[in-house]
Protein backbone atom coordinates (compact mmCIF):
# COMPACT_ATOMS: atom_id res chain seq x y z
CA UNK A 1 0.00 0.00 0.00
CA UNK A 2 1.48 3.25 -1.38
CA UNK A 3 0.57 5.81 1.48
CA UNK A 4 1.44 9.18 0.94
CA UNK A 5 1.02 12.42 3.74
CA UNK A 6 1.18 15.67 2.24
CA UNK A 7 -0.62 19.35 3.44
CA UNK A 8 -4.10 19.94 2.80
CA UNK A 9 -5.47 21.93 0.40
CA UNK A 10 -8.03 23.84 -0.27
CA UNK A 11 -9.61 21.79 -3.15
CA UNK A 12 -9.00 18.36 -0.54
CA UNK A 13 -12.14 19.81 1.79
CA UNK A 14 -15.15 17.48 -0.10
CA UNK A 15 -13.31 14.67 0.83
CA UNK A 16 -12.06 15.57 4.16
CA UNK A 17 -15.68 16.77 4.97
CA UNK A 18 -17.24 13.19 3.72
CA UNK A 19 -14.07 11.21 6.09
CA UNK A 20 -15.26 13.63 9.15
CA UNK A 21 -18.90 12.93 8.43
CA UNK A 22 -18.71 8.99 8.36
CA UNK A 23 -15.53 9.28 10.93
CA UNK A 24 -17.83 10.68 13.94
CA UNK A 25 -20.77 8.06 13.20
CA UNK A 26 -17.97 5.59 13.97
CA UNK A 27 -17.39 6.87 17.04
CA UNK A 28 -19.92 5.40 19.79
CA UNK A 29 -21.40 7.86 21.98
CA UNK A 30 -20.86 11.69 19.60
CA UNK A 31 -23.59 13.48 18.95
CA UNK A 32 -23.90 13.32 15.30
CA UNK A 33 -23.79 17.29 14.53
CA UNK A 34 -21.80 17.70 11.39
CA UNK A 35 -20.68 20.84 9.06
CA UNK A 36 -22.27 21.64 5.96
CA UNK A 37 -19.74 20.80 3.11
CA UNK A 38 -19.23 24.56 2.46
CA UNK A 39 -17.97 24.67 6.10
CA UNK A 40 -15.09 22.69 5.34
CA UNK A 41 -13.31 24.92 3.52
CA UNK A 42 -13.09 27.27 6.24
CA UNK A 43 -11.86 24.43 7.98
CA UNK A 44 -9.00 23.77 5.89
CA UNK A 45 -8.13 27.41 5.28
CA UNK A 46 -8.09 27.74 8.90
CA UNK A 47 -5.41 25.48 9.03
CA UNK A 48 -1.73 26.13 7.99
CA UNK A 49 1.81 27.11 9.43
CA UNK A 50 1.52 26.09 13.46
CA UNK A 51 -1.56 24.70 12.79
CA UNK A 52 -1.05 21.99 10.16
CA UNK A 53 -3.90 20.24 8.58
CA UNK A 54 -2.24 16.61 6.82
CA UNK A 55 -4.12 14.39 4.75
CA UNK A 56 -2.89 10.55 3.53
CA UNK A 57 -3.43 9.72 0.22
CA UNK A 58 -3.66 5.69 -0.79
CA UNK A 59 -2.77 5.65 -4.01
CA UNK A 60 -3.88 8.78 -5.04
CA UNK A 61 -7.36 8.75 -3.28
CA UNK A 62 -7.42 10.82 0.40
CA UNK A 63 -8.06 7.97 2.80
CA UNK A 64 -7.48 10.13 5.97
CA UNK A 65 -6.52 13.52 7.56
CA UNK A 66 -4.75 14.81 10.97
CA UNK A 67 -4.73 18.74 12.53
CA UNK A 68 -3.97 20.34 14.49
CA UNK A 69 -6.02 23.07 16.14
CA UNK A 70 -5.69 25.77 18.49
CA UNK A 71 -6.80 24.67 21.87
CA UNK A 72 -7.92 28.46 22.73
CA UNK A 73 -8.84 31.35 21.17
CA UNK A 74 -7.29 33.10 24.02
CA UNK A 75 -3.44 34.19 22.58
CA UNK A 76 -2.14 33.45 25.88
CA UNK A 77 -2.56 29.74 25.35
CA UNK A 78 -1.36 29.49 21.60
CA UNK A 79 1.37 27.29 22.27
CA UNK A 80 -1.23 24.29 23.52
CA UNK A 81 -2.35 22.52 20.30
CA UNK A 82 -5.73 20.29 19.87
CA UNK A 83 -4.97 16.41 17.94
CA UNK A 84 -8.07 15.19 15.73
CA UNK A 85 -8.13 12.07 13.25
CA UNK A 86 -9.97 10.80 11.13
CA UNK A 87 -9.46 7.76 8.87
CA UNK A 88 -12.04 6.94 6.21
CA UNK A 89 -13.68 3.44 7.24
CA UNK A 90 -12.73 1.69 3.71
CA UNK A 91 -8.95 2.39 5.07
CA UNK A 92 -9.54 1.93 8.98
CA UNK A 93 -7.01 -0.91 10.68
CA UNK A 94 -4.51 -0.91 8.45
CA UNK A 95 -1.98 1.66 10.70
CA UNK A 96 -3.28 4.75 8.15
CA UNK A 97 -4.02 6.27 11.57
CA UNK A 98 -1.09 5.66 13.27
CA UNK A 99 1.26 6.59 10.69
CA UNK A 100 -0.63 10.11 10.00
CA UNK A 101 -0.69 11.28 13.79
CA UNK A 102 2.65 9.59 14.13
CA UNK A 103 3.77 12.36 11.33
CA UNK A 104 1.48 15.17 13.13
CA UNK A 105 3.35 14.98 16.38
CA UNK A 106 6.89 14.40 14.82
CA UNK A 107 6.47 17.56 12.67
CA UNK A 108 4.78 19.86 15.48
CA UNK A 109 8.16 18.78 17.68
CA UNK A 110 9.99 19.36 14.77
CA UNK A 111 8.59 23.03 14.41
CA UNK A 112 9.59 23.38 18.06
CA UNK A 113 6.60 26.09 18.59
CA UNK A 114 3.76 24.43 20.10
CA UNK A 115 4.31 22.96 24.00
CA UNK A 116 1.54 20.71 24.26
CA UNK A 117 -0.94 18.80 21.98
CA UNK A 118 -4.17 18.00 23.71
CA UNK A 119 -6.49 15.51 22.58
CA UNK A 120 -10.44 14.90 23.96
CA UNK A 121 -11.36 11.82 22.82
CA UNK A 122 -14.98 10.20 23.81
CA UNK A 123 -14.87 7.77 26.41
CA UNK A 124 -16.20 5.03 24.55
CA UNK A 125 -13.95 5.90 21.53
CA UNK A 126 -11.51 2.89 22.16
CA UNK A 127 -9.86 3.06 19.04
CA UNK A 128 -8.74 6.53 19.61
CA UNK A 129 -7.81 6.35 22.85
CA UNK A 130 -5.37 3.67 22.36
CA UNK A 131 -4.16 5.43 19.41
CA UNK A 132 -3.56 8.52 21.46
CA UNK A 133 -1.57 6.72 23.76
CA UNK A 134 0.53 4.95 21.47
CA UNK A 135 1.49 8.09 21.06
CA UNK A 136 2.64 9.22 24.38
CA UNK A 137 -0.70 10.87 25.14
CA UNK A 138 -1.53 10.32 29.04
CA UNK A 139 -4.33 11.45 30.78
CA UNK A 140 -4.24 15.14 32.24
CA UNK A 141 -3.44 15.00 35.55
CA UNK A 142 -5.34 17.91 36.13
CA UNK A 143 -8.68 16.14 34.93
CA UNK A 144 -8.40 12.98 32.91
CA UNK A 145 -11.82 12.66 32.44
CA UNK A 146 -14.66 15.56 31.56
CA UNK A 147 -18.14 14.19 32.86
CA UNK A 148 -21.05 14.57 31.30
CA UNK A 149 -19.18 16.97 28.57
CA UNK A 150 -22.05 15.98 26.14
CA UNK A 151 -25.48 14.83 25.48
CA UNK A 152 -26.25 12.25 22.79
CA UNK A 153 -30.20 11.03 22.76
CA UNK A 154 -30.30 12.35 25.86
CA UNK A 155 -27.61 10.23 27.47
CA UNK A 156 -24.15 12.05 29.32
CA UNK A 157 -20.86 11.71 27.36
CA UNK A 158 -17.55 11.36 28.99
CA UNK A 159 -14.88 13.09 27.43
CA UNK A 160 -11.13 11.79 28.34
CA UNK A 161 -8.84 14.60 28.30
CA UNK A 162 -5.20 13.76 27.37
CA UNK A 163 -2.27 15.36 26.76
CA UNK A 164 1.06 15.01 24.97
CA UNK A 165 3.89 17.41 25.85
CA UNK A 166 6.27 18.08 22.75
CA UNK A 167 10.48 18.72 22.93
CA UNK A 168 12.01 20.51 25.16
CA UNK A 169 12.64 22.62 22.17
CA UNK A 170 9.75 24.30 22.43
CA UNK A 171 11.35 28.20 22.22
CA UNK A 172 9.71 30.66 24.96
CA UNK A 173 10.47 33.61 23.21
CA UNK A 174 8.83 32.35 20.11
CA UNK A 175 5.41 34.51 19.23
CA UNK A 176 5.10 33.48 15.64
CA UNK A 177 2.13 31.24 16.50
CA UNK A 178 0.18 31.64 13.39
CA UNK A 179 -2.86 33.84 14.80
CA UNK A 180 -6.60 31.92 13.41
CA UNK A 181 -9.76 34.20 12.40
CA UNK A 182 -12.00 31.74 13.39
CA UNK A 183 -11.61 27.92 15.85
CA UNK A 184 -11.83 25.16 13.66
CA UNK A 185 -13.23 23.10 16.28
CA UNK A 186 -16.30 24.77 16.72
CA UNK A 187 -16.89 22.42 13.75
CA UNK A 188 -16.35 19.41 15.68
CA UNK A 189 -18.45 17.39 17.65
CA UNK A 190 -15.58 15.07 19.59
C1 LIG B 1 -9.35 6.10 15.57
C2 LIG B 1 -8.87 5.96 14.12
C3 LIG B 1 -8.32 7.33 13.68
C4 LIG B 1 -7.76 4.92 14.07
O1 LIG B 1 -7.21 4.90 12.76
P1 LIG B 1 -6.80 3.53 12.04
O2 LIG B 1 -6.08 3.83 10.81
O3 LIG B 1 -8.02 2.68 11.92
O4 LIG B 1 -5.84 2.91 13.15
P2 LIG B 1 -4.48 2.11 12.90
O5 LIG B 1 -4.74 0.91 12.06
O6 LIG B 1 -3.43 3.04 12.47
O7 LIG B 1 -4.18 1.61 14.38
C5 LIG B 1 -3.61 2.54 15.31
C6 LIG B 1 -3.93 2.13 16.72
O8 LIG B 1 -5.30 2.42 17.00
C7 LIG B 1 -5.82 1.39 17.85
N1 LIG B 1 -6.94 0.76 17.15
C8 LIG B 1 -7.24 0.83 15.82
N2 LIG B 1 -8.38 0.17 15.56
C9 LIG B 1 -8.80 -0.32 16.75
C10 LIG B 1 -9.92 -1.07 17.16
N3 LIG B 1 -10.87 -1.45 16.29
N4 LIG B 1 -10.06 -1.38 18.46
C11 LIG B 1 -9.13 -1.00 19.37
N5 LIG B 1 -8.04 -0.26 19.04
C12 LIG B 1 -7.88 0.05 17.75
C13 LIG B 1 -4.68 0.43 18.14
O9 LIG B 1 -4.06 0.83 19.33
C14 LIG B 1 -3.76 0.65 16.98
O10 LIG B 1 -2.42 0.48 17.30
P3 LIG B 1 -1.78 -0.99 17.36
O11 LIG B 1 -2.27 -1.69 16.13
O12 LIG B 1 -0.32 -0.71 17.36
O13 LIG B 1 -2.30 -1.57 18.62
C15 LIG B 1 -10.02 5.52 13.17
O14 LIG B 1 -10.57 4.34 13.68
C16 LIG B 1 -11.11 6.53 12.99
O15 LIG B 1 -11.03 7.38 12.12
N6 LIG B 1 -12.19 6.43 13.79
C17 LIG B 1 -13.34 7.28 13.63
C18 LIG B 1 -13.00 8.72 13.88
C19 LIG B 1 -12.41 8.97 15.24
O16 LIG B 1 -12.75 8.29 16.20
N7 LIG B 1 -11.56 9.98 15.30
C20 LIG B 1 -10.99 10.40 16.53
C21 LIG B 1 -11.90 11.39 17.18
S1 LIG B 1 -11.29 11.78 18.79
Amino acid sequence: MNIQIRLARLNDAPEIGAIHETGINMIPAVTLQTAPFAEYETFVSSHGGDYPLYVAEVDGEIAAWACISPFSSMAGFRQTGEASWYVHPAFAGKGIGKKLAKHLIREAERAGILTNVVARIAASNEPSLRLARSLGFTDNPFGGTIKRAGLRFGEWVDVVFLNRPLGQEAKPEAESVTPTAERPSQLWSA
